[in-house]
């Protein structure tokens, strides 16, 4: 596992999955084109490094995180399903039979402990302290031509709920209105603005760190959709491997990962609220301008050399998805654990996470589809499921073209559309309200006489092993000299 962002950019170059751009390239719009450019070629392009962004002398990395290859070496993985069966495996101790499977169980009982952060003293990200410095030292993107400014687009954001003192990290955008101030786009249903919330009632100001390019496990976690009060750090010292190193702010009562590259120190006042946007996000639109918090900033901290790790997010597929595909696999084995019917699930890159869910599952009893959907609209953030689609298990839902064949065939579009109304993502722009609206679930799976289907369900086609056998045997054959 990489101990900053340092060690995996070099991992990276190792394995020729990274391109570094030598010529002066302007982070005003043309370093969020390229990358565009880069993702939308075939398996999500190369991680960049703009070397010399035009006007400063610290590089950015982008798209880092951009193709499956890059997403399983940052978690340090083969595939990102070898990380579900850990987790399954940790969540699901088996009772020991005796001393030998006492010993195999160690392992496990370390990841246990990497689960914890310790707190260190002395920390990279503090080689240089500035009470005065500002955002304006640091390449920090406009991404697309109608932007309201630049934004910071991959922080990790730390606030503590001032009741609790909970900790919670979340990866929320900032727009940089000057060199000490920027939005703070938490949207209403994430732990940030809770902890937001909580200060407010109190009356209080609300301190925060923000944590720029610290190791990519890290970067992963606070993307995360942790359920609310558990530490993302958990999270992240199961992934490494290792216990995350912290070291105490400078100028606020926070923690902050030591091998970030960039930290900015400051609050959040309560009751103060700034026009944010709009911001070119990635439904693919621009969001409209909305009031949001302001971070005001108190410290920056920074490496002596720092890389400043970014992202761009804009029409599918862009690098977030990889994110979100991590979160699909990593939490699936969770789900289950209330859920077990779930075979498996799927959010394509076309349905920007939300808006379209694919669910296979092991239907037991009439109506098991429409639970399904219920539980995600109560599940944390798969409660902004927009379109639930549920298949039986033998549907491979990774397979795009097979679940819009068995959808097609297999539902009656009266009787098996389940809408409900309730919370939506804030960015969703089609609902008459802000933040509240419609869902649907769609019922694919094979429906049973229990369910009031009188008629027989239609076998699928299928030929004899024996043909098949043969078809493959001649395919092999003539498939050499041709071309498609
Ligand atoms: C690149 C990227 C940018 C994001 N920007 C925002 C944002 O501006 N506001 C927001 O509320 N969520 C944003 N998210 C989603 C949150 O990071 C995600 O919902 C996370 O689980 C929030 O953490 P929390 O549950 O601790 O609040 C973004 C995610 C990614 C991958």
């Amino acid at each position: 596992m990489y101990n900053s962002l340092n060690e995996f950019i070099s991992a990276l170059d190792k394995e020729r999955e990274l391109a570094r751009i030598a010529e002066p390239v302007d982070p005003d719009v043309e370093i969020c084109a390229v990358t565009d450019r880069v993702s939308k070629s075939p398996g999500g392009g190369p991680g960049l490094l703009f070397e010399r962004p035009t006007g400063f002398d610290i590089p950015v990395a982008i798209n880092l995180f951009g193709s499956m290859q890059r997403m399983c070496m940052a978690l340090g993985v083969g595939t990102l399903d070898e990380l579900a069966r850990e987790i399954e495996e940790l969540t699901t101790p088996k009772i020991p039979g005796g001393l030998i499977d006492t010993l195999k169980m160690l392992p496990m009982v370390n990841r246990l402990r990497d689960l914890m952060p310790k707190t260190v003293k002395d920390a990279p990200c503090q080689e240089v302290v500035r009470q005065n410095g500002t955002l304006d030292e640091f390449p920090i993107l406009k991404c697309w031509p109608d932007d309201g400014g630049r934004y910071i687009t991959l922080p990790l954001v730390f606030t503590r709920d001032p009741e609790s003192g909970a900790r919670n990290i979340g990866t929320y955008r900032m727009q940089v209105f000057d060199g000490r101030t920027t939005g703070m786009h938490w949207q209403r249903h994430k732990g940030g603005a809770q902890h937001h919330r909580v200060a407010e009632r109190l009356g209080r100001r609300l301190p925060v760190a923000v944590a720029l390019g610290p190791d990519p496990a890290l970067a992963y976690s606070a993307t995360a959709p942790m359920p609310e009060g558990l530490d993302e750090l958990m999270l992240a010292g199961f992934l490494r491997r290792e216990r995350v190193d912290m070291v105490k702010c400078v100028t606020v009562d926070l923690e902050v990962p030591a091998s970030s590259q960039i930290v900015l120190e400051g609050y959040v006042d309560p009751g103060e609220r700034r026009r944010e946007g709009p911001f070119g996000d990635h439904t693919g639109f621009y969001s409209h301008p909305d009031d949001y918090p302001v971070f005001h900033l108190s410290c920056v901290t920074h490496r002596r050399r720092p890389i400043y790790l970014t992202t761009v997010v804009g029409i599918p597929p862009m690098e977030d998805y990889y994110l979100g595909k991590a979160s699909e696999r990593i939490f699936l084995p969770l789900i289950r654990k209330t859920l077990p019917e779930i075979v498996d699930m799927h959010f394509p890159a076309a349905g920007i996470f939300h808006n379209i869910v694919i669910i296979s599952i092991d239907k037991r009893y009439p109506g098991h589809a429409r639970k399904i959907m219920s539980a995600c609209w109560g599940l944390g953030q798969l409660m902004f499921s927009k379109t639930v689609i549920v298949v039986d298990k033998d549907v491979d839902v990774q397979n795009e073209a097979e679940v819009a064949w068995i959808v097609g065939t297999h539902y009656d579009p009266e009787r098996d559309i389940q809408f409900t109304r309730g919370p939506v993502d804030d960015l969703e722009d089609a609902s008459d309200l802000a933040a509240y609206g419609s869902k649907m679930g769609i019922d694919a799976t094979r429906k049973w006489p229990s369910e009031g289907f009188k008629r027989p369900w239609p076998k699928k086609i299928a030929t004899t092993p024996a043909a098949r056998d043969r078809a493959e045997d001649i395919w092999q054959k003539i498939s050499r000299g041709w071309k498609p």
